[in-house]
C-alpha cells in the first residue's frame, strides 16, 4: 500500500486542533480555571426561534408516513435551493435554483470542490489565509502560490499578472484579517480571472457581518463573475449553524473550462459522492431565509458586533494597531513590542486566560499579528477586554 505522500508536506497538526491541544494542556495544569475563548470562530449563542421551530416540525414530519423523507436530492432540497436563490434575488443577484448546491458546510465544501480541478494545477492563496485552503490543496498534491498581504495594502492585495494559478481563493470579509474588498477591487480580481482562465473560489462565509453599504456581499454582484467564479457560503456564522452544519455553493451555468461545464460536473460529483444533507437540517436552514428568520439572525449578529466594539475600544485605548471588527467577526491586531504571535498566545493564556489565534497559523505573513474572534459570550468578551487592557498597559 502506498499512502498519499502529500500528507508528509503538511504541518504536523491543523491550526485549530493545535490551539485546542495547547488550551487543554493549560486546563489540565490549572483545573477549574475559566478560559476566555476568542480563538476559533465558534458561535456562542443558540439558534434563533424560527430555526428551532422549523427543526421541531421537521422532526415531527419524519414521524409520520405522509411526511416522512428518505434520501434527499443530492444537490439540495428544491425548497432550500429556491429560498437561497430568492434571497440573492432580493439583493439584485439573479440565480437559478439549479445553480445553488446545498452542502454540509463551507469548510467541507472548500476541500471537496478540488475534485473539479486537475491535480497538477495550482492555487493562489492570499496570505494570511484560512489554513484549510492551503492544507486541502497540499493533501491533493496541488501547488500553492502565495500572494502576500500586509498593512501596506490593507491586507487586500490586488492581482499580480506575473502569477499563474488555476484556482484563486478570495475570502471577503476576510478570515483572519476582517478586511473586506471593495466593488472595484473585486472587479480587478474578476477581470484577472477571466483573462487568465482561472476560477475564483469566493468564500462568503462572513458576508452577513458587512456594515458598510457599498461593500459587495457576493462575487456575483460583480460584472463578469458568472464566467469565472464559484461562491461558497455557510450558515455557521450567519445563523449559528457551526454544530448543525449547513452551507451552500453557487456554480453558474456559464462557468466552463476546457470544454467542460463546472455546474454539470458538480451535479455529477454530488450525485456520486453524497446522499444530500438531512431533511431536518435543510428545513431548519430554510427558516433562516424567511423574513422572521432574517430579523432574528440580525439580532444575534448584533450581539457579536457589540462584542467587536468592546474589543476595538480596548485596543484603541491601548493604542494598538488593528483592522477588522467592523464588517467581520474577527479583529486582527499587531502583537505588542514586536512579540511573535505564538509567544503572545502563550502570554495571554498564562497571564489572563484569554485564548486567541496566533497570526502565524494563517501563514508566514501573519507572523507578528494576532486574531480575536468576536463570537464569544458578551460577559466573557467584556472581561477579556478588561484583562487585556490591564495587562497590556504595562508592557
Ligand atoms: C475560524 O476560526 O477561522 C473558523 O471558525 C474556522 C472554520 O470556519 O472552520
Amino acid at each position: 500500500m502506498i499512502p498519499n505522500m502529500h500528507y508528509a508536506d503538511l504541518k504536523d497538526s491543523y491550526l485549530f486542533y493545535h490551539i485546542a491541544q495547547k488550551t487543554q494542556a493549560y486546563r489540565k495544569a490549572h483545573p477549574g480555571t475559566h478560559l476566555y475563548r476568542m480563538g476559533i470562530g465558534d458561535v456562542s449563542l443558540p439558534l434563533c426561534d424560527a430555526v428551532i421551530r422549523a427543526l421541531h416540525e421537521a422532526v415531527d414530519d419524519q414521524a409520520k408516513q405522509d411526511t416522512f423523507h428518505g434520501y434527499m436530492p443530492e444537490c439540495g432540497a428544491p425548497f432550500l435551493r429556491e429560498a437561497i436563490a430568492d434571497h440573492y434575488q432580493k439583493r439584485g443577484v439573479s440565480l437559478s435554483s439549479e445553480e445553488v448546491f446545498v452542502s454540509s458546510g463551507a469548510s467541507d465544501e472548500l476541500g471537496d470542490l478540488l475534485d473539479l480541478f486537475d491535480r497538477g494545477g495550482s492555487a493562489l492563496v492570499i496570505e494570511p489565509a484560512y489554513p484549510a485552503y492551503v492544507d486541502a490543496n497540499v493533501m491533493a498534491g496541488r501547488r500553492v502560490v502565495h500572494l502576500a498581504a500586509g498593512e501596506a495594502n490593507g491586507f487586500l492585495p490586488g492581482p499580480d499578472d506575473s502569477m499563474e494559478a488555476d484556482i484563486i481563493y478570495l475570502c471577503s470579509p476576510n478570515n483572519p484579517t476582517g478586511a473586506a474588498f471593495s466593488r472595484m477591487q473585486l472587479q480587478d480580481w474578476v477581470a484577472y480571472a477571466n483573462r487568465k482562465g482561472a476560477v475564483i473560489l469566493f468564500d462568503a462565509a462572513y458576508e452577513a457581518f458587512i456594515e458598510e453599504a457599498d461593500l459587495p456581499h457576493s462575487i456575483f454582484e460583480i460584472e463578469g463573475a458568472r464566467t469565472c467564479a464559484i461562491e461558497i457560503c455557510s450558515l455557521s456564522k450567519t445563523a449559528g449553524f457551526t454544530g448543525t452544519r449547513l452551507g451552500y455553493t453557487i456554480i453558474p451555468k456559464e462557468l466552463e473550462r476546457g470544454g467542460l461545464n463546472l455546474n454539470a460536473m458538480w451535479v455529477r460529483n454530488r450525485t456520486t459522492k453524497t446522499n444530500g444533507v438531512s431533511y431536518i437540517i435543510q428545513k431548519g436552514g430554510a427558516a433562516v431565509f424567511t423574513s422572521e428568520g432574517q430579523k432574528q439572525i440580525q439580532k444575534t449578529i448584533g450581539v457579536y458586533k457589540r462584542n467587536a466594539k468592546v474589543l476595538m475600544e480596548a485596543l484603541d485605548q491601548l493604542g494598538i494597531w488593528y483592522c477588522g471588527g467592523k464588517n467581520a467577526p474577527y479583529i486582527w491586531m499587531r502583537c505588542p513590542n514586536g512579540m511573535d504571535s505564538w509567544a503572545f498566545f502563550d502570554y495571554l493564556l498564562q497571564e489572563i486566560q484569554v485564548v486567541g489565534t496566533p497570526g502565524e497559523g494563517f501563514g508566514a505573513c501573519g507572523e507578528g499579528y494576532f486574531r480575536f474572534s468576536t463570537f464569544g459570550s458578551p460577559d466573557d468578551t467584556r472581561e477579556a477586554a478588561r484583562r487585556l487592557c490591564a495587562l497590556l498597559r504595562t508592557v
